[in-house]
């Protein structure tokens, strides 16, 4: 719904010289198209320009996007057989109205089985829209090449990496999917901070599908779950980062929380995965963000979703309980920012004048998750790895990942990919050191004990 709201708003469809015009905020974008040159021999640059990226890893539902350069009806053929001769097409958008764009397509599959191979292929049509009588198919793009994926379910094998703080920075990020690349895991949790400030869909396709590493089919076969980090709210793009990262399928939640849509609930193998968003990480007071900004009841909504989604069957009696945001839910140093400094963060007790982790939604949260027994929580935010063992205040081992920092100085900064695997019935998690190119630690978890 949102989506489409915004697309009515955004997308002014002035009729001025026949062809759909975009809104004032996508301008600059379509002054520097039109200053790109067309491909020799084919007179117009490709349609699609980017892989698929496999967006909301789930059960029975897939998110497919790419990028487009030009007005696009874009679609998903799938199917199980490899040749895809069981294929079937689903068009962007939703019911009513194909979700016709210029910038991003979004495909979602929807009544897929649990722990199912299924293979598919993208294309589109090149739209010309004068009016609404008056539309032309002007080409067709197919790609060749068939991609697949498989979906979550109880019977999926329990194999995950984490990346965190990416930053758009490409010495990092290139090394760190290249690792994810060689690990080949069932999916892969973006544990936030993938932005910096995006201002342009642009910026934001230049992360999310088109990023400048040597994997460009980085997520075609591997699945992506997405925690927003504070950095992806940032920037006048990122306002709406739903562009270019879907929400979850709204079938997936109930009517309460149908704003929740980063939050997930996922099953695979012998590990339920929970998601939450802590937002930004400055309170909601802070003049220096203009009231622009909402997390807390944001937080307290997600406190009513975490209730229910720890009482879903697959996620309650699953042996391991992983739970994924940000900002981290504990520090054991005093002298770290917890979130909770009103009316603008500034406290001279702490170093810093925003949250380094988030006392709000330890309390909001934190009790909940205690009592289901979750037994790891994975963090980003801070830049530098951290383990930090369960004590009095927190009964699970929460695991801070690295920063995009590639210059090997400062103990901790360093990138990381967090691999969690379950091996003979124990959580195995290894924690690669991006920087060194070795294992920097690995610790393992038992079954939940209830
Ligand atoms: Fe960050
Ligand atoms: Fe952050």
């Amino acid at each position: 719904m949102k989506r489409r709201e915004f697309l009515r708003d955004a997308a002014i469809v002035a009729a001025t010289g026949g062809i759909i015009k975009s809104n004032s905020l996508y301008a600059k974008e379509e002054e520097g198209k039109q200053n790109t040159p067309p491909l020799e021999g084919t007179g117009e640059a490709p349609l699609i320009d980017s892989e698929p990226v496999l967006q909301n890893y789930a059960e029975t539902s897939m998110g497919i996007a790419f990028s487009v350069t030009d007005w696009a009806n874009g679609y998903v053929i799938y199917g199980e057989k490899p040749d895809l001769s069981d294929g079937k097409k689903v068009w962007c958008g939703g019911y009513r109205l194909t979700a016709m764009d210029n910038e991003v397509i979004q495909v979602r599959l929807t009544g897929l089985k649990p722990y199912t191979l299924y293979y598919y292929k993208i294309g589109a049509d090149r739209i010309e829209y004068k009016d609404g009588y008056h539309i032309r198919i002007t080409g067709n793009e197919e790609r060749e090449r068939i991609y697949s994926f498989r979906t979550a379910g109880k019977e999926a094998k329990a194999h995950f990496c984490v990346i965190n703080d990416t930053h758009a920075s490409w010495k990092a990020f290139n090394p760190t999917i290249n690792k994810v690349m060689e690990l080949q895991p069932s999916c892969v949790i973006w544990n936030g901070d993938a932005c910096n400030t995006e201002e342009t869909v642009a910026a934001q396709k230049r992360i999310f599908f088109k990023p400048e590493i040597d994997r460009k089919d980085f997520a075609a076969n591997i699945p992506y779950l997405f925690c927003p980090g504070n950095h992806d709210n940032r920037g006048l793009a990122n306002r709406h980062l739903e562009r270019i990262w879907m929400y979850r399928q709204p079938e997936e939640r109930q009517p309460r929380d149908w704003d929740l849509g980063r939050n997930f609930a996922v099953r695979m193998g012998d590990i339920a995965f929970i998601g939450l968003d802590t937002g930004e990480d400055k309170v909601d007071t802070n003049p220096k963000f203009c009231n622009l900004f909402v997390s807390e009841p944001y937080r307290v909504a997600q406190q009513a979703w975490l209730q229910d989604a720890l009482r879903q069957p697959e996620i309650k009696k699953a042996p391991f309980l992983v739970a994924l945001c940000h900002i981290p839910l504990y520090d054991p140093r005093p002298d770290m920012n917890p979130g909770d400094v009103y009316p603008a963060d500034v406290d001279p007790k702490y170093k810093t004048d925003f949250a380094e982790w988030q006392r709000t939604c330890a309390k909001l949260w934190g009790p909940l998750l205690e009592k289901a027994k979750c037994q790891l929580l994975l963090t980003a935010h801070q830049h530098a790895y951290r383990l930090d063992q369960p004590n009095e205040e927190h009964k699970w081992m929460q695991i801070v990942g690295g920063g995009p920092n590639m210059t090997g100085k400062n103990e901790g900064h360093y990138p990381t990919v967090i691999e969690g695997k379950v091996i003979d019935g124990q959580l195995c998690i290894t924690i690669h050191n991006i920087y060194t190119g070795s294992v920097q630690e690995t610790v393992t978890v038992s079954k939940r004990r209830r």
